[in-house]
């Protein structure tokens, strides 16, 4: 059974993350999957449009911590990498449903979905603070513009966690719903999509999107330099270590 499930049904690709007894943490061979599955997407006139979920009591504790400690990313060519540039340049509708957390990653990649649909268990968070590293899928950058600076400064330097109403306040989120729900929900409107033309719809989405697509592109290599660099350093190491030791990070010395 993979990690990452791809089903591709009338229109319609899936994207599943299947790996909750790890709370759907993404390891590198994960983000692999799912670059090749949205570069695949994007080239295949059979898919129009593409769903991620997660299950209904989770949708991703970002990063996967181990994996990250024992393969950190190296270079622009790497599977995390290669999974960035994919959904932030994906030319074709991009539906996420989330129930549960969404950590790290897990929130950042839904600043580059066109429609995002929640569990009303949702919670939000980017703690890369927390973990003595940056924003990365350039949050930087977005994450301002759509929550406004001060709540973005709340999200990003205090790294708290946000719930499923909040995010449809902010507009990250369409509609909340029962956790049960969500991903039906979300499947049917990627039913709706995929009935339309999808010449329109690529159109409409450049067109939406043209104003800082070189912007978001160039952040998130900048973001991913000082990730890299962040991630060998003492303050990563020990917010790392605490966690696989079950304790709390001391940062007093870093
Ligand atoms: N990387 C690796 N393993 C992870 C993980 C991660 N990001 N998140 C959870 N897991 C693993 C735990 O180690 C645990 O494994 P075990 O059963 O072998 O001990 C299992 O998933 C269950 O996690 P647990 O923490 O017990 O679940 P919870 O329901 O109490 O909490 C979270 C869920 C998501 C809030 C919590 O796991 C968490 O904060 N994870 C870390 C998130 C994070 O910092 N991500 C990195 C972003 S860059």
């Amino acid at each position: 059974m993979s990690d990452i499930l791809v089903h591709t049904e009338a229109g319609i690709r899936t994207l599943t993350f299947n790996r909750a007894d790890k709370k759907n943490s993404i390891t590198s061979a994960m983000y692999g999957a799912l670059a090749d599955a949205l570069a695949g997407a994007a080239d295949d006139p059979a898919v129009r449009v593409v769903l991620i979920q997660g299950h209904e009591t989770v949708f991703s504790a970002g990063n996967d911590i181990g994996d990250f400690l024992n393969n950190p990313p190296a270079g622009l060519d790497s599977p995390v990498f290669r999974f960035l540039k994919g959904i932030a340049t994906f030319p074709k509708p991009l539906i996420a449903a989330v129930c549960g957390p969404a950590v790290g990653v897990g929130t950042t990649l839904l600043f580059h979905c066109d429609l995002v649909y929640a569990g009303d268990n949702a919670a939000f968070s980017m703690p890369f603070v927390n973990l003595g590293l940056c924003p990365e899928a350039a949050s930087s950058l977005l994450v301002p513009q759509m929550l406004g600076y001060h709540r973005a400064a709340e999200a990003l330097l205090l790294g708290e966690p946000f719930m499923a109403e909040a995010a449809l306040e902010v507009g990250l989120v369409n509609r909340v719903l029962p956790p049960t729900e969500a991903n039906a929900y979300a499947h049917s409107v990627a039913a709706k999509l995929a009935a339309k033309p999808l010449s329109s719809l690529i159109e409409t989405k450049r067109l939406m999107k043209k104003g800082q697509s070189e912007l978001v592109l160039k952040t998130i290599a900048e973001e991913g330099a000082s990730f890299g660099r962040m991630l060998r350093e003492p303050a990563a190491k020990e917010a790392f270590g605490a966690f696989m030791e079950r304790r709390k990070p001391d940062f007093s010395k870093v």
